[in-house]
């Protein structure tokens, strides 16, 4: 994996995803080790970010690397009509890797087309998020001790979801899946992501009530209406309360069941859900910096 970028999960096959992942434990059990000491990472976030940012910071810092990097473009020269071609070779002239978040799809492609050091895609519009992908199959294995043979739910929007997409190409590598999709009519998964299930040769299963699938299912993966991702404000006022989880309808879930949220959130989960043994979003945002440790160590080559 050294220098490449990664800016879609496809970009890697199901070995490599495997290998990062046995890579993030061994960072889970002794994550603060200086073997970043001789490499600047440049962090490019032109759209907010809480965990992604700050996990790829914490990580960067735990293994004795340098950060530059802004966390708004407004505070860039972008704001002064300067090109993300321009702002892209600049920045790899001061670093040895870019982390970067853009709200345009295809972004971090553009960018890795141009870029003589690589680029890792840390979201681009509705697109992708490969690496939540990562800690995202990272908190999974965790928690069922496998890949294979899983159900799961995803619940929320699945149309402007770049962490559903992203998630669900990378499961269809791994065997006997099955994906439970719960969404209103106007966030269903787009064909493009479909296409994964079915060239898998695995099925998929639609819903709008969320409660068919609760006794289903080894994982629900949670997500939030994205207010952002909509044009007409009328049609986010339609379904933004559309899912919103509670204690009592994960009273006949399976025992094993894990509840999993990229965050943010805002109203879809309960905070009373958050004291349950099932929940487990927060520990999944703390396996953000394992697998992005592993990540930064296999392309900086320093592994
Ligand atoms: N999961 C995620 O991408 O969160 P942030 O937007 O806070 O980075």
């Amino acid at each position: 994996m050294k220098n490449r970028s990664l800016v879609s999960i496809n970009d890697f096959t199901r070995d490599e995803l495997v290998q990062i992942l046995d890579l993030a434990e061994t960072f889970e059990a002794n994550p603060r080790q200086r073997i970043l000491s001789n490499h600047v990472v440049a962090s490019l976030f032109f759209e907010p970010s809480t965990r992604t940012r700050l996990s790829f910071e914490s990580a960067i810092n735990q293994l004795g690397g340098r950060v530059i990097g802004f966390s708004e473009a407004g505070s860039s020269s972008v704001s002064k009509g300067e090109s993300l071609r321009d702002t892209i070779q600049t920045v790899s002239l001061y670093s040895d890797l870019i982390v970067m978040r853009h709200p345009l799809e295809g972004a971090a492609r553009f960018a890795s087309e141009i870029s003589p050091v690589p680029i890792i895609n840390a979201g681009d519009g509705s697109n992708q998020h490969p690496t939540q992908c990562l800690l995202d199959l990272y908190s999974i294995r965790k928690t069922q001790g496998r890949l294979d043979s899983i159900d799961i739910a995803f619940v929320g929007d699945l149309k402007y979801g770049r962490t559903v997409h992203s998630l669900v190409i990378a499961l269809s590598m791994f065997k006997n899946v099955n994906f439970h999709l719960v969404s209103p009519m106007e966030l269903k998964l787009p064909s493009s992501v479909k296409k994964f299930i079915k060239d898998a040769g695995y099925n998929y299963f639609q819903y709008e009530d969320m409660n068919e699938v609760m006794t289903k299912v080894d994982v629900l993966y949670m997500t939030r209406i994205q207010r952002e991702r909509f044009s007409d404000p009328m049609e986010y006022e339609r379904v933004k309360n559309s899912y919103i989880l509670d204690n009592m309808m994960l009273t006949d879930s399976k025992e094993n069941l894990k509840i999993l949220h990229p965050l943010p959130r805002v109203n879809e989960i309960s905070e009373n859900v958050d004291n349950n043994s099932k929940a487990y979003y927060f520990q999944q945002a703390q396996n953000g910096v394992f697998v992005r440790q592993a990540l930064l160590a296999s392309i900086l080559g320093v592994i």
